[in-house]
């Protein structure tokens, strides 16, 4: 293992520079580049086409590839915005609608001056001047009146729906937001901008995606609302032939808290409540009310492999105040993700692959082998060709690594 390196290529930095890849960020992504390397080695089938899924679609990073590579993709999450966000990625765009959203770009930077001297509606996050100062959240609460004008909220128009990214890109460039690793912490001071500096970045920003949103697309990506606990929706004839995927590590990363601000700007998420209901149905969600209900939850299953029972027991009895808590928290997730591999199994045609990027972690010095535990749930499911390598290893702590975990399905 020491000899593994982090390479930032395999992570969501690379996207950055890839077209719509990088068109909003999340930290969480996985790298373009790794799913572009199982999507090259897969063969296209004209008689039984290959339809990908991925069951945990984030920023629909796989979708995108897929799609970019000529294949049939089906994507799931159940994250409202990242739905939307995901759809505008992989949608195909035509000529006119891409004309006509780079006319309404001057014509928004116009119209939003009208609003500058009232107020309009702003999003209900707590604290809201430790993000912006408040000339400038003056001129954003214009702007997104201004396009609200101009094409509706996000989802009403499908081509609106790249300024509304723009406009994304525009919230979170004008925060007082740093991204440190995967965590999300303030710089010291909010910035008033200038209308000028404002009008250009916009501008610049929504050109560039519109550029890019007029590339043309070959194949096919959806993503759709769902719980991948739970059977997912699928046609009998046209079952998946092949899983790329990144689901949630057991690490209490919560995806709402970085996409808060997009959330709330956009409406997908009016008030923090719904923040913590949300993170409960995440698999590995910690926000909020996600973490006190731990303390009642109640498996739906006991026949999980005895090696997540055993890591379970080893954080319940090490030293600190939370050890119980975390022993239920890492229960609940490799509870949940061996529900996820169970239901799977009957949308899947025989013979498919399955590739998981997943991430270790440690709680109080105890060692939590997500990929060898999820390999055991796999096996104890029946899948077959259980494999994992190594990845990269992750910058946070030395002993934390990133596996591709791959197996097969045969009925
Ligand atoms: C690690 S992220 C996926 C990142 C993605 N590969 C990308 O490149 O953006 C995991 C995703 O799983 C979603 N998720 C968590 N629990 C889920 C569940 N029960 N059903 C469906 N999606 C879920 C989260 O909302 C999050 O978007």
């Amino acid at each position: 293992m020491s000899i593994v390196t982090q390479r930032t290529d395999y992570t969501f930095k690379y996207n950055q520079t890839q077209s719509r890849h990088g068109w909003l960020r999340l930290t969480p992504a996985y790298s373009v580049k790794l799913v572009q390397e199982i999507v090259n080695h897969l063969e296209p089938n004209r008689l039984h086409p290959r339809v990908i899924l991925d069951p945990f679609s984030g920023t629909a990073t796989t979708g995108l590839a897929a799609a970019q590579n000529d294949f049939t993709a089906r994507l799931y999450d159940i994250n409202p915005f990242l739905i939307w966000l995901g759809n505008a990625k992989c949608r195909h765009y035509t000529e006119d609608e891409i004309s006509t959203v780079a006319r309404q770009i001057p014509q928004i930077i116009q119209a939003y001056k009208q609003y500058l001297p009232q107020s309009s509606w702003q999003p209900a996050i707590h604290n809201i001047h430790r993000w912006w100062a408040p000339a400038t959240l003056n001129i954003l609460t214009a702007i997104r009146q201004a396009i609200v004008d101009t094409g509706g909220e996000p989802g009403k128009y499908p081509a609106t729906d790249l300024l509304w990214i723009a406009f994304c890109r525009l919230v979170i460039e004008t925060s007082a937001a740093a991204f440190n690793h995967v965590s999300l912490s303030f710089h010291d001071e909010t910035t008033s901008f200038a209308t000028q500096t404002i009008d250009l970045f916009f501008s610049e920003v929504a050109h560039h995606i519109l550029t890019e949103a007029g590339e043309t697309i070959y194949g096919e990506a959806t993503i759709e609302y769902a719980d991948s606990r739970y059977p997912l929706p699928h046609l009998s004839f046209r079952k998946y032939t092949d899983v790329i995927t990144s689901p949630p590590y057991p690490n209490r990363v919560s995806y709402i808290r970085e996409l808060r601000p997009y959330m709330y700007w956009t409406k997908f998420l009016r008030e923090a409540r719904e923040a913590g209901e949300l993170d409960w149905t995440a698999i590995g969600g910690t926000w909020g009310i996600a973490t006190s209900r731990l303390k009642t939850w109640q498996p739906e299953l006991d026949t999980l492999p005895d090696t997540v029972y055993q890591t379970c027991a080893a954080i319940a009895q090490s030293d600190n105040k939370n050890a119980f808590l975390m022993s239920r928290y890492v229960h609940k997730y490799f509870h949940d993700m061996h529900q996820h591999f169970a239901s799977l199994r009957s949308s899947l045609a025989s013979g498919a692959n399955l590739h998981y990027i997943v991430g270790n972690s440690t709680f109080y010095g105890i060692r939590v082998n997500t990929e060898q535990l999820l390999g055991d749930s796999l096996s104890q499911l029946g899948y077959s060709d259980i494999a994992c390598r190594v990845v990269r290893k992750r910058n946070s702590k030395k002993e934390l690594y990133e596996f591709c975990l791959s197996a097969k399905w045969n009925e």
